[in-house]
């Protein structure tokens, strides 16, 4: 199964307006592979993401996932397809007045005839993953941004999926928790067979969970390298926006 891709974006475009986001897009990552994306702030990370699970379709070019072409998808393909995806909403997007646990257990109760036991169990189990064990009977409005965070996280995670997309998982995260959850984003892709994006601005994560890295600049991949080499890399835009800190000791 190695080198077949999972997602594949193919000379993708996309516009708002007068914005040309996207400007020519292509990509893939291999089944089982991470591919972290990094870039400025407006790049487009979000909107790429987007167009993976068909909130956003391209102008022109195509997304595929496992060769189906997500925007030529029908609702029912659509939900089948996403339903075999996790994704970590850059913003969180609990819901507020479920308790922390019926937000976790949300996605087995919609897309799963498990008997209510197994999806506490379930969700109680990811919940301990993502380090908030005891959080279960808490609302979101009682919760820390960084907690919010890991909430979003064990939603994405609680139907085990195949994909997962996380954008910025780690923002707003103390050091010690952003480590213990890249921890699991690296054990997940390397024990599940998991495939997944990873939106991230931090170095030392990206070194952590990523096969491979791409910069997303005026709408295009200016790179894509594996971590060692990227970091590496003398591109000056690269240079420019990563800082002297980046480049690896001698
Ligand atoms: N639905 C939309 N309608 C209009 N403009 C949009 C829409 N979605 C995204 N944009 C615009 O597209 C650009 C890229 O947005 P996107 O959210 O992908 O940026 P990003 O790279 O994720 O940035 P950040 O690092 O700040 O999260 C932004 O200028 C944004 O305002
Ligand atoms: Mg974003």
């Amino acid at each position: 199964m190695d080198g077949e891709p999972v997602i594949r974006f193919d000379d993708v475009y996309k516009r708002f307006g007068a914005q040309e986001v996207l400007r020519g897009l292509t990509f893939e990552v291999e089944r089982g592979r991470t591919l972290a994306i990094m870039g400025a702030s407006g790049s487009g990370k979000s909107v790429t993401l987007r167009n993976i699970i068909g909130l956003v379709s391209p102008d022109r070019g195509r997304v595929a996932v496992d060769g189906q072409v997500v925007a030529d998808l029908k609702p029912k393909a659509l939900a089948a397809l996403r339903r075999r995806m996790g994704y970590v909403f850059q913003e969180g997007a609990l819901i507020n007045w479920l308790s922390v646990g019926e937000n976790v257990a949300l996605p087995l109760r919609e897309n799963t005839d498990l008997p209510d036991a197994e999806i506490r169990a379930r969700a109680q189990h990811k919940l301990e993953l993502v380090r908030i064990p005891d959080s279960w009977d808490k609302l979101p409005g009682q919760i820390s941004g960084g907690m919010k965070k890991r909430v979003g996280l064990a939603r994405a995670l609680v139907t085990d999926p195949e994909i997962i997309l996380y954008d910025e998982p780690n923002a707003g995260l103390d050091p010690e928790i952003a480590r213990s959850i890249n921890a699991t984003i690296r054990e997940l892709s390397d024990s599940l067979d998991v495939t997944s994006v990873v939106v991230e601005h931090r170095i030392d994560c990206v070194r952590t969970v990523a096969d491979e890295v791409l910069f997303l600049h005026e709408g295009r991949a200016l790179l894509q390298a594996p971590p060692d080499e990227f970091f590496r890399s003398e591109h000056p835009r690269l240079r420019q926006f990563l800082g002297p800190e980046a480049l690896p000791a001698r």
